[in-house]
């Protein structure tokens, strides 16, 4: 596709976007290489995406990310998608290649990554999980864990139905691994078998409620992890820690699904380190 810039540009197409971090990560990563190029923030209204994504090239695009609520509506917007995106029927990262315009779901690459940053091994040792929620970011976390061999995933959902259908989603492309779901009220009595709690809901982000579940009958050995990272410990994190569990943050999944895109894009593949992660953490708790 034609660029009408020369300089290599991308953006975040949401709405709203302005409250998103992309810009900050890949603006951080442009400075720390010395490369060129530029991140935009595209606020696009739900009846503009066709247009914007179509025009994409046009206005100077090498490709973007996708936020809420444009995911699943840009997913059939592409020309071409990767296995992941295909699966979860969800682009983040969209890019041209050859001409085409390509969409990919790394929100699955992020989850998977900040856990092997934060806990290595995990996957060794986790046979059953627990993910609570069965939204957008459920979806891309059970994903992960099923292309991780976990044999046993429980999703446990407020709405019984959404768990019930994310089963049926992956249940026939992975039928040696099972996908249980759960009711919320069932929660704590499918902890004493779980190695690995995953919040995805919306419960502990800042200004939500907390969430109400008891984690006593966690084994010792599980890990806790969130989607959620603000505030960066969140509620289900800070029990999880009091309790003596080993715990990772739901900063790093933003983080490292950025690291794909940045490669497209600029032609660098960057690196999640602690100067970036130093950075967000100091914008996430500047006052606003
Ligand atoms: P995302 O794409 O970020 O996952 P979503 O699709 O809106 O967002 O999903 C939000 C998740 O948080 C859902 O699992 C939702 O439960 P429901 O499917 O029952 O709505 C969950 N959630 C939000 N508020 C909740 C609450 N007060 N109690 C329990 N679950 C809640």
């Amino acid at each position: 596709m034609p660029q009408t810039s020369a300089e290599p540009r991308a953006c975040i197409i949401g709405y709203p976007a302005k409250h998103s971090r992309s810009p900050l990560i890949h603006g951080f990563w442009l400075n720390e290489y010395g490369m060129t190029g530029r991140y935009d923030f595209a606020e696009v209204p739900p009846e503009d995406l066709t247009n914007f994504i179509k025009g994409l090239a046009d206005h100077g695009y090498a490709g973007a990310n996708v936020t809420v609520p444009h995911k699943e509506a840009a997913y059939r917007l592409v020309d071409e998608l990767t296995d992941t995106a295909r699966a979860l029927e969800a682009v983040n990262t969209l890019w041209f290649e050859n001409g085409k315009l390509w969409g990919d779901n790394t929100d699955v690459e992020g989850f998977l990554a900040n856990l092997d940053a934060g806990a290595e091994g995990w996957d060794r040792h986790t046979k059953s999980a627990m993910v609570l929620g069965a939204g957008g970011a459920a979806r891309a976390i059970v994903y992960g864990l099923l292309t991780r061999k976990i044999g046993r995933i429980i999703v446990a959902n407020r709405t019984i139905e959404r768990a019930q259908a994310l089963a049926d989603h992956f249940g026939r492309a992975f039928p040696n691994q099972r996908i249980e779901p759960v009711s919320w009220d069932d929660v704590s009595a499918h902890l004493p078998t779980c190695d690995l709690v995953v919040n995805t809901t919306s419960l502990g982000m800042k200004g939500q409620p907390p969430i109400e579940i008891d984690l006593s009958a966690l084994p010792q050995s599980a890990l806790v992890t969130d989607a959620v990272y603000v505030p960066l410990v969140t509620p289900i994190l800070a029990a999880a820690q009091a309790r003596g569990l080993k715990t990772v943050g739901g900063l790093g999944m933003l983080l490292y699904q950025a690291v794909t895109g940045f490669e497209h894009w600029f032609g660098h593949r960057p690196q999640v380190s602690d100067v970036l992660t130093a950075k967000v953490i100091a914008d996430i708790e500047a006052p606003k």
